[in-house]
């Protein structure tokens, strides 16, 4: 059943908005962290380019990957990706690692030229590079979630954590600086591994607790609310 208190953001990913009970909150920032591999930046694109379908413009900005590489290979499972672009609904901005008041002021200047419903920082790890202290790190990501709080967008910042680590964030701060964190896992099994997904929290909103398998498919990520890790995904 739907949750009808607070406004939605549907993702266009199958299975994801059944696990947050009909989408992401609207003005929500959500921390999507997992391991290198484990589909965070296709999820990501997925958010932006259905949102673009649908007439809600989008940004991802990319402190890693070179924007024209990511067209490239997200065109794979949405061929759509370009057209989308040419409209001028969504946008894939390379952020240049000068320093935190340029990438600050670049990204909100990005989200009101564009008057962006949906945001996607790729990937708030990244942003050590401009610091030499943690608690300077801890500081400047508080406030990047005030600034992206006050523009009332749903933002998915992606957040890197090593294979293997127990833990959700680089920095400790990341996920009290969101309203909500989703978690994208390689699971190992076997000789091989399964992918899973799991939202450990989300502000305001009943979602599902539990591991779900996760697919990427020659059409991008597939979640399976209801199915079970390790019996239907074998
Ligand atoms: N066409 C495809 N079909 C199935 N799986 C694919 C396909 N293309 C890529 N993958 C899988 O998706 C993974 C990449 O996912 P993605 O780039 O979204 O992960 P990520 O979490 O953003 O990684 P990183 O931390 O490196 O940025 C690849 O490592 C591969 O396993
Ligand atoms: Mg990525």
């Amino acid at each position: 059943m739907e949750n009808t208190g607070v406004e939605r953001v549907k993702s266009g990913i199958e299975g994801f908005d059944e696990v947050l009970k009909g989408g992401v909150p609207r003005r929500d920032i959500v921390l999507l962290t997992g391991s290198t591999g484990s589909g965070k930046t296709t999820l990501a694109m997925q958010f932006l380019a259905h949102g673009a379908k649908i007439g809600e413009s989008g940004i991802y900005f990319t402190l890693e990957e070179n924007p024209n590489d990511m067209v490239t290979w997200f065109s794979v499972f949405d061929p759509s990706i370009r057209s989308l672009i040419a409209s001028g609904r969504l946008k894939v901005v390379s952020v240049p690692l000068t320093d935190y008041e340029t990438f600050k002021s670049l990204v909100s200047a990005e989200i009101d030229a564009m008057s962006a419903q949906r945001v996607v920082i790729d990937s708030v790890t990244y942003l050590q590079m401009f610091f030499s202290d943690i608690m300077s790190i801890r500081k400047a990501i508080m406030e990047l979630s005030t600034m992206l709080k006050s523009k009332e967008v749903a933002t998915f910042i992606i957040g890197e954590i090593p294979y293997g680590e127990n833990k959700l964030s680089s920095f400790g701060v990341e996920e009290f600086a969101s309203d909500g964190v989703i978690a994208l896992y390689l699971v190992e099994k076997q000789d091989t591994f399964i992918r899973a997904l799991r939202v450990v929290k989300m502000r305001g909103t009943e979602h599902l607790t539990k591991f779900c398998p996760l697919e990427i498919t020659p059409k991008g990520i597939v979640i399976y609310p209801n199915a079970e890790l390790f019996t239907e995904m074998t």
